[in-house]
């Protein structure tokens, strides 16, 4: 007689991190939100490494970035470390046969992001960038919205991402040299997700773009000769012919993570502001609503994200719980909607770069595809 199959839960995976600031804290409460064991970390120094382990409460503190990518046990490794140090790092954990969740900006251009592709391919292992504010159910039901028709047929697709933690002269960051933070500062660092929210929930493709960027203070604290943009107007064409503008500045008093999205079609304006998650603005010639989060009204994927009832506010940290969560579903063959890869992270690439070429040149350009570019598959 045939034995009943017993089946066990998939174990639970053991997931390392490198760097220890606000990122490591972020990604660390969002695995062990998923079930996953906190299991090791690196930083720049063992002692910061140290410092993290208790802090964060991880299991072990790595004397460096190679042992904890040579740990057989880790299945993941999240990278948190500033920007140029991105690609090295993914490379060596794609190579070592980990999953990898890599900050964004994937890599500071565009050769680059497009290896780390190709390798992900090559170790057939899940490789994601977190664009998290993908994961708020309310950006969900406006996606669905415009998939579905019920829009109308979209005319304009504006958006802007606007802070002000950049507004003195005093204020300073590794985010202003480029040698840490890429060419780009503010688009690679928050305009990398307004585009891609403004492609995600739109389902259209920026084609063609005119951008201007300006440097408002060209030395800071402990940096001179600043070159990497505080802020960056663009008007882009997409390629369903639609028009659009963003707007994208970290020296704007008032403003802290201003992301906000709006979406016009024949029928109704779809407007949503990261500061205020809860909600999605319908406007309508007629009758313009304030639609609230509540499960029981939402579309499938929206209710999917409503991990709390209506009326308990989720945010930030909820969304990127949700990524991460995601993440560890496709770690165990589970993949779904919406979930942001590495290919992402190159589109972004792409974008950045677009938009960089056309401040400095004063001339449109048009965006390539990531198919179009060689030697992606
Ligand atoms: N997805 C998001 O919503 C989001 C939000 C904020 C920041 N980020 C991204 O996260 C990344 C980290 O940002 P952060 O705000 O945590 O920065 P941070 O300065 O707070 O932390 C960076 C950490 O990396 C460590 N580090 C530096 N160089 C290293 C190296 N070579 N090897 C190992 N560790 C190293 C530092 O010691 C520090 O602990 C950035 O790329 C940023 O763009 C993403």
């Amino acid at each position: 007689m045939e034995k009943d199959r017993i089946t066990t839960a998939p174990s639970r995976l053991r997931a390392g991190f490198v760097g220890a600031g606000f990122m490591a804290e972020v990604h660390s409460r969002a695995a062990r939100a998923a079930g996953a064991e906190i299991a090791g970390i690196a930083s720049s120094s063992p002692a910061s490494a140290r410092r993290a382990k208790d802090r964060l409460g991880v299991q072990q503190a790595y004397a460096s970035v190679q042992d904890l990518i040579e740990d057989g046990t880790i299945d993941v490794i999240h990278i948190c470390t500033p920007n140029a140090t991105h690609h090295a790092l993914a490379e060596a954990a794609l190579k070592a046969g980990k999953h990898v969740v890599c900050e964004k900006p994937l890599a500071t251009n565009v050769q680059d992001a497009s290896r780390l592709v190709e390798l992900a391919a090559a170790a057939g292992t899940v490789a994601t960038v977190p664009f998290v504010y993908r994961f708020h159910p309310m950006i969900r039901e406006a996606r669905e919205r415009i998939a579905s028709g019920q829009t109308g047929r979209i005319s304009t697709v504006q958006g802007s991402y606007l802070q002000d933690w950049l507004l003195s002269r005093d204020d300073d960051n590794w985010r202003v040299d480029a040698g840490l933070g890429g060419p780009s500062r503010a688009f690679a660092d928050i305009g990398s997700h307004l585009c891609d929210l403004l492609e995600f929930v739109s389902g259209d493709r920026i084609t063609r773009v005119g951008a201007l960027s300006r440097t408002f203070f060209s030395g800071r604290a402990n940096h001179k000769d600043i070159q990497t943009e505080d802020l960056v107007a663009a008007v882009f064409a997409t390629e369903s012919g639609t028009v659009g503008n963003l707007l994208v500045s970290q020296v704007a008093p008032g403003r802290k993570n201003r992301l906000m999205i709006e979406i016009s079609g024949a029928e109704s304006t779809l407007q949503f502001d990261q500061e205020a998650p809860e909600t999605l603005w319908l406007g309508k010639r007629t009758g313009s609503q304030l639609l609230v989060r509540d499960p029981d009204a939402l579309s499938p994927e929206a209710a999917r994200l409503s991990v709390l009832p209506a009326g308990h506010s989720q945010g930030y940290q909820d969304a990127f719980n949700a990524f991460v969560a995601d993440t560890y579903a496709a770690i165990n063959g589970d993949f779904r909607d919406g979930l942001p890869t590495f290919r992402d992270g190159l589109r972004s690439a792409i974008l950045t770069e677009s938009i960089i070429k056309s401040s400095k040149g004063g001339e449109w350009v048009d965006v390539p595809e990531v198919k179009e570019l060689e030697g992606v598959q």
